[in-house]
């Protein structure tokens, strides 16, 4: 049990409280249609007395899958339990995470694409019917005990929606892919934390941290913070557009938001000339794991045109060799390559 972080209702209020995480539906802002779908589905369980049925959120990393399943717990007046799949090596783990639930509690499992068959057995009686099942002994004289479970509700996560097997999604009530979120979005998050960091971020230096930041908030928050360290160590006391700009670029990300990883990434592809590139080779070249490709930097890039997954490998697109031909007029963004 010690393995699953547990977070009791009080303190993680508090500790909530204190973070730059929203804490309610109108502070959260961007991802409208799922906030909309949720809020109805949570005001008809509320309405019902029920629990809420079991929910599975699917993005890229950093766009709030576990932000908005604490929102889900507050909204609900449920505690939250917090864990994640490669913590659950045993089924026995996952027995005594069940059997410890109390009746309406949620419990979250991150990575959830990463639970093995035999633990997916014991989660789908337990999602389905509330119960567990307990094999005990082997051969002809095993037995199967079975333990009722309190109602709960099932939080997944996962940045592989096809990893995910399909009796596992199929027993989830509601299915949301989180999207990338706008400039306009992302530059009202940096502006709202940035009041709690108690730093005033002008406007065009909240857009520009914003149009950096790969439509992702936790990028958006991480740059803030650093910013708000040049502006500190100048002297300032808000953060300037040319602040904004300066600091971004000493960080490595450039003015389409790619950071040195995009770019040597995008490097690869350009330099194939249209030739598709196999995913282990680009891993290799980049010394990274292909899921770590395939989960943070592909998705942003796909999403924004630039490169393409094909059957044959990535290619990068025609608007990317045009941003390559702009950038090196005007930045020298792929300098490497001329
Ligand atoms: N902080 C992180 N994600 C946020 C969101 N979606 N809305 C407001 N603040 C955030």
């Amino acid at each position: 049990m010690e393995r699953i972080v547990e977070i009791e209702k009080v303190k993680f209020e508090s500790e909530y409280e204190n973070s730059l995480r929203p804490t309610s539906w109108d502070e959260y802002i961007g991802q409208d249609k799922i906030k909309k779908n949720l809020q109805v589905f949570i005001e008809a369980a509320k309405k019902r007395d029920e629990s809420l049925d079991h929910v599975l959120f699917f993005g890229p990393p950093g766009l709030g899958k576990t932000t908005l399943a604490n929102i889900i717990a507050l909204q609900m007046s449920a505690n939250i339990k917090m864990t994640a799949a490669p913590m659950i090596e045993k089924s026995g783990d996952l027995a005594a995470i069940l059997t410890n639930l109390s009746s309406g509690d949620i419990l979250f499992i991150d990575e959830i694409h990463r639970l093995s068959p035999a633990i997916e057995e014991v989660l789908y009686p337990a999602m389905e019917d509330f119960r567990l099942d307990i094999i005990i002994g082997s051969g002809p004289a095993a037995q199967t005990i079975k333990i009722d479970l309190p109602r709960f509700t099932l939080i997944g996560a996962t940045t592989r929606a096809g990893m995910i097997s399909a009796p596992l999604r199929d027993r989830f009530g509601m299915h949301f892919r989180l999207q990338f979120y706008t400039t306009d979005e992302l530059s009202q998050i940096v502006q709202r934390a940035a009041i709690k960091l108690n730093i005033t971020c002008k406007k065009d230096a909240a857009n520009e941290i914003a149009k950096r930041s790969r439509g992702t908030p936790r990028i958006a928050l991480r740059l803030l913070k650093r910013i708000r360290d040049f502006a500190e160590v100048n002297n300032e006391n808000f953060i300037s557009l040319e602040t904004a700009k300066y600091g971004l670029n000493e960080l490595g990300i450039n003015e389409f938001g790619f950071d040195e990883m995009d770019i040597r990434f995008l490097q690869i592809l350009l330099s194939a000339k249209s030739r598709p590139i196999g995913l282990s080779t680009i891993a290799a070249a980049l010394s990274e794991d292909e899921g770590t490709i395939e989960d943070v930097i592909e998705p942003f890039l796909i999403a924004n045109g630039y490169i393409e997954r094909t059957a044959r490998g990535r290619v990068a697109t025609p608007l990317c060799y045009d941003l390559f031909k702009l950038s090196s007029v005007n930045s020298g963004l792929f300098k490497d390559m001329q």
